[in-house]
């Protein structure tokens, strides 16, 4: 092609389901047993009446429907639900009108901060800014980073505490480089929950570097511990941060209100990111319609919907963590809907492919979570299973990998892997 393209295109990665999609290609799966897809991590448990009746009357309404534009900063209405929320939810006031603001999930808020965020000229000397993120990572944060000229930085990761980021590896050159940095808690993939003592470690570190941190909090919902997950504005005020002084936290309505096609979350933090993150959107034109605004008030207001999607997970993982763990690697995690598994034989990616081919159960192979980083990649020998159907397609799931990895004759290689990093 001849058309002048932004170069920064090519450096994008292939995402986790394209190299899944070439692993598989040419397998055709057992025609024994139906498809069963654990790979994606799309909410599936119904979306509730709440929000669906909500839309519904919205559409009719004369003030709200699709025939009128929206306003970036969407209406005081939603925003003020958001803000009840958080006040519920993690015990912090929030000014509707300065620190919160709708987004269309948490996805594009992700990608889209980095554009504010980032000045690609920051350094005199050439260098790139950097964007620290987890490794593994949702892949978004590194596509952000690479799109807003900015160079990713993978942060390590300690499998002997549930893949926690050790912040402290990161060097003191490259935290001097650091405009933006992404947490994720509960994690993709591990579902481990950052305590206070982390978070007091990165505000020390935006502190003396000045960098500003994302924290994705869209798994905040779903979790399996008495206790429901810290978030960064609940740790930032117990930490007496009530400015939030460069910290913007990301949530959404996709997980929590099994809604991912309704693209409906916010984010909230320091008045003055909001403020640029405002201004940015009215140009990109990501202002949510007022209905899905109307139906997204109704959501975050209601909280039953929510308990009883979280007894249903409950419910899943613990009937299906034991039976697995009869042949993996894997336990409860703290929160989210995913399992971390650890694979008999230790590659993670013959696993999956054979796995796919003898019972038709697609899993997603952990290295395409992670980047190598000095010849190691984090997510080496585990898989990550979505627990997002519903039980009785997540206990055949379990049922045929006991099977599968009970009768494994040692599991082939195949001969090219496409798409290695
Ligand atoms: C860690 C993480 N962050 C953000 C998202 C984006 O979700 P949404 O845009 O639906 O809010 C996902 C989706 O799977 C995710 O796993």
């Amino acid at each position: 092609m001849n058309v002048p393209l932004n170069p920064l295109l090519q450096r994008l990665q292939p995402y986790p389901f394209e190299r899944l999609r070439a692993l598989f290609s040419g397998i055709t799966p057992n025609p024994a047993f139906s498809p069963i897809n654990l790979g994606i991590g799309e909410p599936r448990h119904p979306t509730p009446p709440v929000l669906r009746d909500a839309l519904h009357a919205a559409i009719e309404r004369p003030d709200g429907g699709l025939a009128v534009y929206p306003a970036t900063a969407g209406t005081p209405a939603l925003r003020q639900a958001c803000a009840r929320w958080v006040q519920r939810r993690y015990g912090v006031a929030l000014d509707p009108d300065t620190q919160v603001l709708p987004t269309l999930g948490s996805r594009e808020a992700l990608f889209a901060l980095a554009q504010v965020v980032i000045d690609p000229r920051a350094f005199a000397s050439g260098q790139q800014p950097i964007v620290v993120c987890p490794n593994p990572f949702y892949q978004i944060y590194e596509g952000a980073a690479l799109l807003a000229g900015a160079q990713p930085w993978y942060a390590p990761s300690d499998p002997a505490r549930n893949f926690a980021v050790d912040w402290e590896q990161v060097p003191a050159e490259v935290w001097a480089r650091t405009r933006l940095l992404y947490a994720c808690s509960p994690g993709n993939p591990t579902g481990a929950v950052m305590p206070l003592d982390e978070w007091e470690r990165l505000f020390a570190l935006s502190d003396r570097y000045g960098f500003v941190i994302a924290s994705d909090e869209c798994y905040s919902e779903i979790y399996f511990r008495d206790t429901p997950p810290l978030g960064a504005l609940q740790a930032a005020a117990a930490l007496g941060r009530t400015t939030f002084e460069r910290l913007i936290v990301l949530t959404s309505l996709s997980k929590r209100s099994n809604a991912p096609g309704l693209r409906s979350g916010f984010v909230a933090g320091d008045a003055e990111l909001i403020r640029a993150f405002t201004l940015y959107r009215t140009y990109h034109g990501s202002a949510m319609s007022v209905a899905v605004q109307q139906a997204s008030a109704a959501a975050w207001e209601d909280e039953a919907h929510v308990q009883a999607n979280r007894a249903l997970y409950r419910k899943k993982f613990d009937r299906i963590t034991p039976l697995l763990a009869q042949v993996l690697d894997v336990r409860l995690p703290d929160a989210g809907f995913y399992l971390w598994a650890g694979v008999p034989g230790g590659d993670d990616v013959a696993f999956a492919r054979a796995l796919y081919a003898q019972y038709n159960v697609t899993v997603l192979p952990g290295r395409y979570l992670a980047r190598d980083v000095g010849g190691h990649n984090p997510g080496a020998g585990r898989v990550r299973l979505a627990l997002v159907a519903e039980l009785d397609e997540c206990l055949q799931a379990a049922d045929r990998i006991v099977r599968f990895v009970r009768a494994a004759a040692p599991i082939p290689t195949p001969p090219s892997c496409p798409n290695q990093p």
